[in-house]
């Protein structure tokens, strides 16, 4: 925490944020924090995913959950996330980065920290998985260059992995301005390119693997719970897998059924030891943090991941949102946003030793950590505008009370093991220990694992 205080920026209120936008009280139902606020124009239902989704079961047989939600989230024509805005008040939830700049200002914080650690590397790519509006990315960038002075010589660079192209255009505006462009080469692995308005070369692309290799602070804010989850039952026959059909009554209803036999993913993606008798499975979660942690492994870096989630004990999880009200899974399926909570202790599992892992720890506790306190105070002294006081007040209890994000809000973080090593120097008999690594912001030494 002592790096962290020495880097601590001053400086004013930079936007008002989605805390002011709702005027109501706030909720939260279980995952995805809600507004009750009531956007209009939500009461179009379109059919066409249920339409493509009813013909393939039909054609092919009941689809699995991991199946259902990518379809449903990311289909390149009809997806989700494709095609909606589902962020603030007109949208179907909100998150962190839109409720307080703070957020965004103490990660910015946190990722100079982690480049520091590392022994300050000349390269410093910031990537960030599903950036949403860019909210999180804007408020980091403004840190960054208010570091100008510890920063400077590095050389830093932006790279957005986001599947939509409607949120990449909204992201490119809000990140660079308008100063982008739209790759005309299909096999081209960056789709959208531009200068942020903080100067840095900022690149778009739809997966971890088209990002270049080179030494990488890695973040991942609600993304994780937008993957793909398999569901499995245990019945007194073994463990199956819950699969989505259509209604044999109702033609345009969709149901959940359990396959009477093992599947594949039945088979490999469950513990011996499991004990719970309902899991959710998220292998494409597992990948992406093997590709993280060998990417860490061989350039150095960190990633964090933020999310709803838990440490290997929760059941039944996957829920949809809509217009900030909890949604049927199965209805209206690509009209409403589908989520599962993060399973912590299958990307521990997955992450292996080749990295260490720390956390989850709760939002609230990594952000006192962080120094959220005092930034809040730093921003009110700033600030002569009572409204802007009350919303900067507001943003700051959704953030950090238990009752509301503070508690089940979750931080996870990945790091080279050399990072935490005490370094030896000097020869022979002359070999001396070095100094004491930086604590990780953010983390109590108790998280580690
Ligand atoms: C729940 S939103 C979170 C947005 C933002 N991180 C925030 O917290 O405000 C999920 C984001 O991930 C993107 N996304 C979802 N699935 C993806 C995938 N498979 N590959 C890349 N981006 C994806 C969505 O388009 C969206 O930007």
């Amino acid at each position: 925490m002592r790096a962290l205080r020495a880097l601590y920026i001053s400086g004013e209120p930079a936007v008002c944020r989605a805390a002011a936008a709702f005027s109501g009280p706030w909720f939260q139902k279980s995952s995805r924090y809600c507004s009750r606020a009531t956007p209009e124009n939500r009461n179009k239902t379109d059919h066409s995913v249920l339409r493509h989704l009813t013909s393939k079961i039909k054609s092919t047989g009941p689809i699995s959950v991991a199946e259902y939600m990518r379809e449903v989230l990311t289909n390149p024509v009809s997806g989700y996330y494709v095609n909606h805005d589902m962020l603030g008040p007109d949208g179907d939830f909100i998150t962190s980065p839109e409720i307080s700049q703070i957020f965004g200002e103490l990660l910015g914080i946190w990722c100079v920290s982690e480049w520091m650690a590392a022994g300050r590397p000349k390269q410093f790519q910031l990537v960030e998985f599903g950036p949403g509006r860019g909210s999180l990315m804007s408020d980091i960038l403004r840190v960054f260059s208010q570091l100008s002075a510890p920063l400077g010589g590095a050389e830093m660079s932006c790279h957005l992995v986001e599947v939509s192209p409607r949120l990449s255009k909204l992201q490119a505006q809000c990140l660079t301005g308008d100063q982008s462009q739209v790759s005309t080469n299909e096999d081209d692995p960056v789709y959208r390119r531009g200068t942020t308005t903080t100067g840095l070369p900022i690149y778009w692309y739809r997966r971890i693997s088209d990002v270049p290799q080179g030494f990488s602070i890695f973040l991942a804010h609600e993304f994780f719970d937008a993957l793909p989850i398999h569901i499995f039952q245990k019945t007194e026959k073994g463990w199956r897998e819950v699969m989505v059909d259509v209604h044999p009554e109702t033609e345009d209803k969709l149901r959940f059924v359990l396959l009477p036999s093992a599947t594949l993913a039945s088979s490999t993606l469950l513990q011996t030891d499991e004990k719970r008798r309902h899991v959710e499975v998220c292998p494409e979660g597992g990948v992406l943090i093997q590709q993280l942690a060998c990417r860490i492994v061989e350039d150095g870096g960190a990633a964090l991941i933020m999310d709803y989630g838990h440490d290997g004990v929760k059941t039944d999880t996957f829920r949809g949102f809509k217009a900030h009200k909890i949604h049927d899974v199965l209805a209206e399926p690509g009209t409403a946003d589908l989520t599962a909570d993060v399973d912590f202790s299958y990307l521990r599992r997955v992450a292996g030793d080749r990295v260490t892992c720390i956390g989850p720890i709760s939002q609230r506790a990594f952000l006192k950590n962080m120094g959220i306190d005092t930034r809040l105070q730093v921003l009110l002294r700033h600030c002569q505008d009572p409204s802007n006081q009350a919303q900067l007040i507001q943003g700051y209890d959704i953030l950090t009370n238990p009752e509301k994000m503070g508690e089940r809000f979750q931080f996870f973080t990945l790091l080279n093991h050399r990072r935490l090593t005490t370094p030896e120097t000097g020869e022979g008999l002359q070999k001396r220990k070095g100094p004491a690594p930086l604590p990780v912001a953010g983390f109590s030494e108790l998280c580690l694992r």
